[in-house]
C-alpha cells in the first residue's frame, strides 16, 4: 500500500472508530434533547425550501450519503419523500435500521462509502451534510461529488455544507477553535450526561488539516463510558467547495449562509450550505 493510501486508511479508520463508539449515546442525545429536535427541524425545513426553490424537477427520491443514525432521512420520509441512507459506520446504520423497524418508517438503509457510490440517474436530491470535511483527501472529495452528480437526475439538486473556517465566533470548526486548541463540550438529556474533551493534536496550516484527540466521558444509568478517539478534519473555504462542485460537473450553484428559509446573506456565516443543480 502506498503512503497516500495508508494515510487514507488511517483517516477512514479513525473516523469510523470515533463515530462507532459514540453512535448509541449520540443518538440518545439526538432523540432526547430539545436543541437537537429544533436543529433537525430547521435543517429539514431548509432542505424542503431548497428542493422547491433550486431544483427544476419535483423532488421525490432522496439519497443521504452519510446519514448517521438517520435524523434527516427519517424526517424527510415522514414528510413524504422516498429516502435512501448510507453511512460508512455499520453501528450507525444498525441503529437507523432498528429505528426504521420500530417506528414503521420506510427508508432504505445500508452501509457504504460516500466515495464509492454506484448510482446513475436515480435520485432527485442528494444530501452530503456534515461529511465533506471528513473525507480523507482531494481525490475522495472529487470522486464523491462526481459520483453524486452521476447519481442525480437532471434538474435534481445536491445539498452539502461545511463549517466556515473564517467564522470568528465560538464554533467547533473555526480558526478560533484551532488556535485555542482545547474545547470542552457538555451535553445532557434525561438519562445521559456527555463530556467531550477535544484537544488539538496536530494542525497542518498549509493543507488545512487538523487531527483532534477527542475523549468522551459518557454517564448513563448503566455506568460511565470513556472513549478516547482521534478525528481528522479538513478545513474548506467557500472557494474550495465552489471549485470542487464545478469540477464535478455542477453549473448552477448557490451558497446559503444559514439554515433559514428566507436567508439574509450573512458574510460572517458560521456554516456555508451549497445547493448545486445538475443541468
Ligand atoms: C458528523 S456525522 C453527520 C451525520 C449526518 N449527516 C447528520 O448530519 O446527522 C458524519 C457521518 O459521516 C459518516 N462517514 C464518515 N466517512 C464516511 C464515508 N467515507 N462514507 C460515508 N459515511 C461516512 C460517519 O460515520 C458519520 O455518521
Amino acid at each position: 500500500m502506498g503512503r497516500r493510501e495508508n494515510a487514507r486508511e488511517t483517516a477512514l479508520k479513525a473516523s469510523c472508530a470515533y463515530y462507532a463508539h459514540r453512535a448509541y449515546y449520540e443518538d440518545l442525545l439526538v432523540q432526547r434533547q430539545r436543541r437537537w429536535a429544533e436543529t433537525t427541524k430547521r435543517e429539514l425545513d431548509f432542505l424542503e425550501h431548497a428542493f422547491r426553490a433550486d431544483a427544476t424537477r419535483p423532488i421525490k427520491d432522496v439519497l443521504d450519503i452519510a446519514c448517521g443514525t438517520g435524523r434527516h432521512v427519517f424526517g424527510l420520509a415522514r414528510r413524504g419523500y422516498q429516502c435512501t441512507g448510507l453511512d460508512y459506520t455499520p453501528e450507525r446504520v444498525q441503529i437507523a435500521k432498528d429505528r426504521a423497524k420500530s417506528a414503521g418508517v420506510s427508508v432504505r438503509l445500508m452501509q457504504g462509502d460516500a466515495t464509492r457510490l454506484k448510482y446513475e440517474n436515480e435520485f432527485d436530491a442528494v444530501l452530503a451534510l456534515y461529511i465533506l470535511f471528513l473525507l480523507p483527501n482531494d481525490d475522495d472529495v472529487l470522486k464523491c461529488l462526481g459520483q453524486i452528480h452521476r447519481a442525480l437526475r437532471k434538474g435534481g439538486v445536491l445539498v452539502c455544507n461545511i463549517g466556515n473556517p473564517f467564522y470568528a465566533g465560538k464554533h467547533w470548526f473555526s480558526m478560533d477553535a484551532i488556535y485555542k486548541g482545547l474545547r470542552v463540550i457538555e451535553e445532557h438529556a434525561p438519562g445521559i450526561h456527555s463530556t467531550e474533551i477535544v484537544r488539538l493534536r496536530d494542525f497542518d496550516p498549509m493543507h488545512g488539516v487538523a487531527w483532534w484527540q477527542e475523549t468522551s466521558i459518557i454517564k448513563t444509568p448503566d455506568g460511565t463510558h470513556t472513549f478516547p478517539d482521534r478525528e481528522r478534519l479538513r478545513l474548506f473555504t467557500y472557494w474550495d467547495i465552489l471549485h470542487y462542485l464545478q469540477a464535478a460537473g455542477f453549473k448552477e450553484i448557490k451558497c446559503y449562509t444559514n439554515w433559514k428559509t428566507k436567508p439574509p446573506e450573512n458574510r460572517k456565516a458560521e456554516t456555508l450550505i451549497f445547493v448545486a443543480r445538475k443541468d
